[in-house]
């Protein structure tokens, strides 16, 4: 993921996105934009790379705070970021989330993690959803997640990366695995994209009450309250 820039981005989820992934974007947004009493809460975006939300989510919350590692991704992160006054951006490894909001101003979160982001972490993706629960339950918060699913990895991720090879590099069909879902490229790209079961054990580790959900053959968003 750290090969990727703002500008390769944009390009593959703005200016060109594919069909399925726009679907999939849309529907993340719709989830968030029916979030209860948006303006009384902070809304965490966690690996918010170039902003893609900042716009849509600054205008609704008390406040955003977009957490980014890979520095490539800033210049887009804090332009769209500096057009608000209740944003921040901290470049640092959401793994630590817990410590790094220890020092921020956050009321009633929204953890954002969206576009099968669980599946590109850099670093145990399962600490990430340990600190989630853990800040969600700390502040009662509230979590918006959404993943890409194992039994589309087949179809349409095939046709995804092949029209984003030119970010993510060409699949790897000696290490990709459909039956765990694990995309691999010729240049070290790994997306996990998760089966029905592991989405399920996601969803009985949060606990809590699932306020929305949208899902497709290819992917699912959901909105739990731990
Ligand atoms: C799949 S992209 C999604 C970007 C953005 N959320 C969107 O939907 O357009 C995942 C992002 O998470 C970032 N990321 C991955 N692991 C991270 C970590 N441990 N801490 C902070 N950011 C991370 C990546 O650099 C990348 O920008």
């Amino acid at each position: 993921m750290r090969q990727y820039t703002d500008k390769k981005y944009i390009e593959a989820t703005e200016t060109k996105p594919h069909p399925i992934l726009k679907k999939h974007m849309n529907a993340e947004l719709e989830i968030i934009s029916k979030v209860e009493n948006s303006k009384e809460k902070t809304f965490i975006d966690l690996g918010a790379g170039h902003g893609r939300l900042t716009r849509p989510v600054a205008k609704i919350a008390r406040n955003l705070i977009s957490i980014e590692i890979n520095k490539e991704m800033l210049p887009e992160l804090n332009k769209r970021s500096s057009e608000f006054g209740n944003t921040r951006v901290i470049v640092r490894d959401f793994t630590k989330l817990s410590d790094i909001l220890k020092t921020e101003d956050v009321k009633k979160p929204v953890l954002m993690l969206v576009q099968n982001t669980l599946g590109t972490v850099e670093g145990d993706w399962k600490k990430v959803l340990k600190e989630m629960k853990k800040v969600a339950e700390e502040y009662k918060g509230e979590i918006i997640i959404s993943f890409f699913k194992q039994e589309a990895l087949k179809t349409w991720g095939i046709e995804l990366y092949s029209s984003i090879s030119w970010m993510t590099g060409e699949l790897d069909l000696d290490k990709t695995d459909f039956e765990s879902g694990k995309f691999v490229s010729k240049t070290g790209y790994i997306s996990k994209w998760r089966s029905r079961k592991e989405i399920e054990e996601i969803k009985e580790f949060f606990g809590g009450e699932i306020i929305n959900e949208e899902s497709s053959d290819n992917w699912i968003v959901l909105h739990i309250k731990p």
